[in-house]
């Protein structure tokens, strides 16, 4: 099984290993295995994930009782699904060398990997994300986390989990919506590190995008998919291990998000529909904008990265106004002081934090 490694001042801190199902299922015997039970939150949509992972684990695990499944949505990711999940895990008699084990998208495994973390201050814990965005960012680096009063994980801690298995097969029936949504995420990643691999992906996504039969697609260029999966997951896992905190580099991985989240959080005031991926890919035309006037990024940068994400079929047009969107950018969290740290990008590989007041941006992208 191929396998990344993150690492914290040289140690190893979590790691991503890919395979079969049949791989994963052997390997979190061996992991459970060191522990007295292990405990299974599972999103709703994919309990036969769960299924098929237990007929091929077997009687390889420890004391298995039952599984908490969730109804995963922004909605329903808050404090009190946490408690439920501390409680479930009290009722079936977790101990501190108990291990969780969630499967599902990035909601699930935020709310997941933070239960573990408070459940008795901390047990272990791994993941077997279900969607290409919880794969490629979610599910990777550590964060846990709920909404709280309409603002998005804003509680929570950074917590490694112990493994996160990926697995390009439990893609395949992925609404194309969701796909989508990770394919934006998967094309953050390429931006600020390429390794040629922007071009693929996006070629990739093109392709999908125009193919009869996305199922049959996904399954004859597994390979493809999962080499992009796997480049992506090593380009933050790089970051990661050399800036867990975010206290500098992994800020990077916020490119287009500073944007992405108020027009997240105008869309739920306007009850809009607008997925994170869709978010993040207008988020990442607007960084682009920005830079180009900062004289970062050449003139005329910005439409062709807009004209690339239109070719994935990705968002690229913001629905609400500059003004619209700095009003919420002020409350964000990741806002110090009044200053935003905005991630530019001038093509792939080129990106860069620039420090700036909200006003300052609204100002030169008005
Ligand atoms: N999703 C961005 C990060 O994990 O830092």
């Amino acid at each position: 099984m191929e396998e990344i490694l993150i690492y914290d001042r040289g140690m190893v801190i979590s790691r991503a290993v890919a395979g079969s199902l049949e791989e994963i299922a052997a390997r979190l015997a061996e992991m459970a295995s060191g522990s007295t039970s292990l405990h299974v939150v599972c999103d709703r949509n994919v309990t036969h994930v769960a299924e098929r992972l237990f007929a091929e684990v077997g009687d390889g695990v420890p004391d298995a009782p039952g599984m908490f499944v969730l109804d995963a949505s922004e909605k329903n990711k808050t404090m009190g699904t946490v408690l439920d999940i501390c409680g479930w895990l009290m009722e079936s008699g977790a101990d501190r060398n108990s291990m969780l084990f969630a499967i599902g998208g990035g909601i699930v495994t935020d709310m997941a990997g933070f239960a573990a973390s408070i459940y008795m201050r901390g047990i272990r814990f791994a993941y077997l994300p279900t969607t290409l965005l919880a794969q490629v960012d979610a599910s990777v680096g550590g964060k846990t986390g709920v909404n709280y009063n309409s603002y998005k994980n804003m509680l929570g801690v950074i917590r490694q989990p112990e493994c996160t298995f990926i697995c390009a097969d439990v893609l395949d029936s992925l609404p194309e919506r969701d796909f989508l949504s990770g394919a934006s995420e998967m094309i953050k990643s390429f931006l600020i590190e390429d390794g040629g691999n922007y071009r693929r992906a996006v070629d990739f996504m093109s392709s999908l995008r125009s193919a009869g039969d996305r199922k049959a697609f996904l399954v004859s260029h597994r390979d493809e998919l999962s080499a992009l999966i796997h480049a992506a997951v090593g380009v933050k896992a790089g970051i990661v291990s050399r800036d867990q905190f975010e206290s500098g580099e992994r800020r990077k991985l916020n490119l287009g998000h500073t944007f992405a989240h108020a027009i997240e959080k105008n869309a739920r005031s306007a009850g809009l529909d607008i997925t994170h991926g869709e978010a993040v890919s207008v988020g990442m035309v607007m960084a682009a904008r920005l830079a180009e006037k900062t004289g970062y990024a050449e003139a005329g940068y910005a439409g062709s990265l807009k004209s690339e994400l239109d070719s994935v079929g990705l968002m690229t047009e913001c629905p609400f106004s500059v003004q619209e969107l700095v009003d919420a950018m002020r409350k964000d969290k990741k806002t110090e002081g009044g200053i935003i740290h905005f991630v530019l990008v001038a093509g792939p590989g080129m990106v860069k934090i620039e420090d700036m007041a909200a006003d300052r941006a609204a100002e030169l992208l008005k």
